[in-house]
């Protein structure tokens, strides 16, 4: 099972953007205030593309406290059965993983067979640091995710963590995503061009990438045959298009342009389970 498979994923937790999102982290806060009205619809759109394109959606409850809590991907990471829970790096947001481990957690997934592991201070990771791609898992050293948190991924999951120094932007994932097991794709930029070398390098060369001129175009969404992807960037569009459509697959555009004023990536608004 593959996160890049053609057929539908299995499961995705989902996570609605609360009324609090104004309040949302932001690296470089935007001249332009958050319009939440309109970052509401544009949520609700990524999450039903989400719903109608995966076996079965759960909708973790919205939690007002944590105006970031709509960013649901960085509270775990599912690996095959083994389900870790992060200590996010941001302290405002660290309790966002609690629900999230409830729900994964609960007897209602046990056909799922999850093993479940939490780390623990003094590390911190955010799931937008992880990339996975065949049995590798990737891991941005960032500001938001330390050595100790991937010396327990290590334990964890021995032989498979490669660590990936972020040079800029967020999370290792701001800046560069996969269409594929074998297919990068990454902001033409310095920092982004080095971090996916490397990736490439660990690969032993065996994949192909593609670089996009706008950043926030590198992140992408793979949900079986569809490829999710930002609107409003024509120029990163017309690539990923051709590489969408050279693999079979269809591409879906979003707006996301509010949550992107608070950081927020495509793959930060699910949890995928393949
Ligand atoms: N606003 C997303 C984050 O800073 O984690």
């Amino acid at each position: 099972m593959s996160l890049y498979q053609t057929s539908n994923l299995r499961l995705a937790l989902l996570r609605a953007l609360p009324k609090s999102f104004a309040n949302a982290l932001q690296q470089h806060p935007s001249p332009i205030p958050i319009d939440v009205s309109k970052a509401h619809i544009q949520h609700e759109y990524y999450s039903s593309v989400v719903r109608e394109n995966v076996d079965y959606a759960i909708d973790v409850d919205v939690d007002e406290k944590h105006p970031d809590c709509c960013f649901i991907e960085d509270t775990a990471i599912i690996v095959g059965r083994d389900v870790i829970i992060t200590r996010i790096g941001a302290e405002s947001r660290r309790e966002e993983s609690r629900a999230v481990a409830k729900v994964l957690s609960d007897d209602s997934l046990k056909d799922f067979e999850f093993r479940m592991h939490q780390l623990v201070a003094p590390a911190c990771l955010d799931g937008g640091d992880v990339l996975q791609l065949g049995d590798k898992v990737f891991v941005g050293l960032s500001l938001r995710t330390n050595l100790a948190a991937i010396e327990q991924l290590e334990k964890i999951l021995p032989g498979r963590i490669k660590t990936i120094p972020v040079g800029g932007g967020l999370h290792l994932k701001s800046v560069l995503s996969a269409i594929d097991d074998t297919t990068l794709l990454a902001a033409d930029s310095r920092v982004a061009r080095q971090m996916a070398e490397e990736i490439i390098s660990a690969l032993e060369g065996k994949a192909q990438i593609f670089y996009v001129p706008d950043v926030v175009a590198a992140n992408v969404v793979r949900l079986g045959p569809k490829l999710l992807i930002q609107a409003g960037y024509p120029n990163s569009e017309k690539i990923l298009r051709k590489a969408a459509l050279d693999r079979q697959m269809e591409v879906i555009t979003l707006d996301m342009s509010e949550l992107v004023k608070a950081d927020g990536a495509l793959s930060c608004c699910s949890l995928l389970v393949p």
